[in-house]
């Protein structure tokens, strides 16, 4: 095993060795001091101790310049990989230091608070230090927050077309009708969705992006079936359709175990296919937290 005194002889100092590198690239001595801000004699002095302390020639005249000599130019390309390596350890101590406090600001429609918090656990438990907020609500509310800059990354499912937004998508999110389970179209196949308007239908407010989904899906099908109850939460319309006031369209993502009194319908283009995405706004930077964020999501 080496002894710390048996280290590789590097008979250089890191000083001289920035110093020869600016000369080498920029091919004279005076434009190197004036890189680094350096008196030109400070320069002609490191590179006269560097020449001496590797025993090396490492320039020769050009014209009215200096040009690598052939161990000149192996050192060059020694010093260039010392470099990059040092601004490797570099990058990553400013990446660390950059993930050890900090504020990353979410928003994300209701209808993922099922699984959300699940998804940030991992990078929760990774990055102690920063503070995570996630504001929950429905899509109108959590494009307000994208539009204002008052959240930076945001899930949902329908990202609004007037808000230069980048996305990526998360998860599937199957929206699907419900019933009480003793409904008489329980266990039904093929539901006409004309049979449907017969029913009262419950949906969740305006401004959810659950029902604009159901709303858009109803009139590409020409179907007119308005609400007759709005409510302002998932649960609520769970439990309103539980208790048989109507049926329901929502994201299957929040059927838990906990409602045995539901049921799923099976009528025509049920469910319908959508899906979430992470978005954030195209012209804003992100915090380092929140490409981080990105970068851990699947
Ligand atoms: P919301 O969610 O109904 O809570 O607005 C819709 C969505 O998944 O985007």
């Amino acid at each position: 095993m080496n002894k710390p005194d048996a280290l590789p002889g590097i008979r250089a100092t890191l000083v001289q060795l920035r110093s020869f590198e600016a000369v080498a690239r920029l091919g004279a001595v005076g434009k190197a001091a004036a890189h680094l801000h350096l008196a030109q004699p400070t320069v002609s002095m490191q590179l006269r101790e560097l020449a001496a302390n590797t025993g090396l020639q490492l320039f020769e005249p050009a014209g009215r310049g200096l040009r690598l000599t052939e161990e000149g130019a192996l050192l060059r390309d020694t010093v260039c990989e010392l470099f990059a390596v040092w601004q490797r350890f570099e990058d990553e101590l400013a990446n660390r230091r950059g993930l050890k406090s900090g504020l990353l600001r979410l928003a994300a429609v209701t209808t993922t608070e099922y699984f959300l918090p699940e998804l940030l656990g991992p990078f929760a438990q990774a990055h102690p230090g920063i503070d995570i907020q996630l504001a929950v609500e429905n899509r109108d509310a959590v494009v307000r927050r994208l539009r204002d800059g008052g959240a930076e990354l945001a899930v949902m499912m329908m990202p609004p077309t007037d808000v230069p937004l980048l996305r990526r998508p998360l998860l599937e999110n199957p929206l699907v009708l419900v019933a009480p389970r003793s409904h008489p179209l329980a266990g039904r196949k093929s539901i006409a969705l004309a049979r449907l308007a017969k029913e009262p239908r419950l949906a969740r407010e305006e401004g959810s992006g659950t029902r604009l989904a159901t709303d858009q899906f109803l009139s590409s099908r020409g179907i007119v079936w308005e609400p007759r109850m709005a409510l302002g939460s998932n649960e609520a319309l769970k439990h309103a359709v539980a208790a048989g006031l109507g049926l329901a369209v929502l994201s299957r993502h929040t059927l838990g175990a906990e409602h045995p009194g539901l049921i799923e319908l099976k009528a025509v283009g049920f469910p319908i296919r959508r899906q979430w995405f992470v978005v954030w706004h195209k012209e804003r930077r992100l915090s380092r937290a929140a490409e981080a964020l990105l970068a851990a999501w699947p």
